[in-house]
């Protein structure tokens, strides 16, 4: 909890964790020697001041190959710059990719918390290497809360639960590992799975709860997994909130799927089960275990009917529309294959030049045949709908046939997002206010392998 006016160091270095009983320790890299990193609480309307101090050592321990096609190949290896996701924030304290440092420097940055409460959270974001930086540890969780969230009545204190949720693979020595495709020229996987999920930093994590309500603040921290995240009993929960805050009504659902990026603020009652437990499964996997007291549990916190006023966007109040593309491309000896937004490379110049104040709608139009989190920094924004377009016609053509009804995003993706899921065979609208700072910003899909293959494009807001 950052004193405002108060500089805090957080400190990224390499610390060694016991992830698994049976494993030895585990060398990761971390904020402040924990994996998550500290979670950093901050209050709207009170700015804070960190400085990230990049005390690595120079040589990663992941396999490096930088980009793919090399165009980061004579930078040196080791690199960081924090970016805060989901913070409006001036485009010098963002943790724009190309702003990284070396070993031994430090970098401050102030953060205005101008803007509603939020699940956020921070992670490296340094160009061509990020992947291997937040899978080798560097992310933690950012909450910020404002005086209307706290005066709702949601379980807090000891009844509000952080849970990162990311995969890794461990190996037997307890080593961490990152795969690669097995071509020594081009060692870029498109996608990394762990063989186990940690949540909060364990495997199968145990909490001890009272049988009454929790708030669960959930994120997706991992490079490319999906999680499909539900109880085992089937018990519902309610979602309150989504990548930007609150929803404006609770959505009572029995799972949820999340993108890596995204979060999801749940209240889960534990009420019926005491003496017993609750399971948190990915599908049919068990993630984490909720032990539930025996005692009756007192419990006066609330989940209102009404959480927030938010203003649905009609597509009228666009100024402009911009169809954004995803592509795949191969052309380049070493690439297998490139992940590209609007055909271009992040080092081309800048296509998108937003008028700051201005409200756009940008037609996420996926070519590819894979979901790709599409994430936007500085702005909060509404998915408008998701709808299926002729891909073929579009490649030839480059215009939009609707073959299909628009589809409203479900009660749960209604509230504000700075993440979002894009189908595959369909267009997904979104629109955005650009708001705050001017300057270069980065949006890019969130898949941090499809991010380092040229997955991120800048936009500029003049
Ligand atoms: Cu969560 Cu550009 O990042
Ligand atoms: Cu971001
Ligand atoms: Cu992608």
């Amino acid at each position: 909890r950052p004193e405002p006016g108060k500089l805090v160091t957080v400190r990224m270095a390499p610390s060694s964790h016991k992830l698994h009983r049976d494993l030895p320790p585990t060398e990761l890299w971390t904020y402040n020697g924990s994996y998550p990193g500290p979670t950093i609480e901050a209050r709207t309307g009170q700015a804070i001041d960190i400085a990230w101090a990049n005390a690595l050592p120079t040589n990663h321990f992941l396999p490096v190959d930088h980009n793919i096609c090399g165009a980061e190949a004579d930078k040196p290896i080791v690199r960081a710059i924090t970016h805060l996701h989901g913070a409006k924030v001036p485009r010098k304290d963002d943790g724009y990719p190309e702003d990284w440092y070396v070993p031994g420097k430090s970098r401050r940055h102030h953060y205005p918390n101008a803007q509603d409460a939020a699940t956020l959270w921070y992670h490296d974001h340094a160009m061509g290497i990020n992947r291997l930086n937040m899978y080798a540890g560097l992310m933690g969780l950012y909450l910020l809360r404002d005086e209307h969230e706290l005066s709702l009545g949601l379980p807090s204190g000891d009844f509000e639960l952080p849970l990162v949720i990311a995969d890794r693979w461990l190996r037997q020595d307890g080593r961490l590992y990152y795969p690669d495709s097995g071509d020594a020229k081009a060692p870029w996987v498109p996608e990394v799975f762990g063989n186990l999920t940690l949540v909060n930093g364990a495997i199968l994590p145990r909490a001890d709860v009272k049988a009454r309500r929790y708030r669960l603040r959930v994120l997706n921290a991992a490079n490319g997994r999906f999680y499909h995240l539900r109880f085992k009993d089937g018990r519902p929960f309610q979602v309150i909130g989504s990548d930007q805050g609150l929803l404006a009504a609770p959505a009572t659902m029995r799972s949820i799927f999340l993108a890596p990026g995204e979060r999801a603020d749940i209240v889960v009652d534990f009420a019926s089960l005491r003496g017993g437990s609750a399971e948190l499964m990915n599908d049919a996997v068990p993630l984490m275990r909720f032990a539930v007291g025996q005692g009756e549990a007192k419990d006066d916190s609330r989940v209102p009917d009404a959480l927030r006023e938010i203003t649905r966007f009609t597509e009228a109040s666009a100024t402009k529309t911009r169809d954004m593309t995803m592509d795949e491309y191969s052309d380049c000896v070493a690439t297998p294959m490139l992940m590209l937004l609007n055909g271009k490379r992040w080092h081309e110049p800048v296509t998108e030049t937003v008028k700051l104040g201005s409200t756009e709608m940008w037609n996420l139009v996926n070519l590819t045949e894979d979901t790709h989190p599409i994430h936007l920094h500085l702005v909060r924004f509404q998915i408008l709908d998701r709808r299926p377009y002729d891909v073929d016609e579009y490649l030839e053509k480059k215009t939009i046939r609707y073959v299909g009804p628009a589809q409203k995003p479900p009660a749960h993706e209604q509230g504000w997002k700075d993440v979002v899921q894009v189908y595959p065979g369909m267009v997904t609208r979104i629109i955005a206010t650009f708001d705050g700072y001017e300057g270069r910003y980065a949006w890019h899909c969130h898949l941090a392998e499809h991010e380092a293959n040229e997955m991120m494009r800048p936009f500029e807001v003049v």
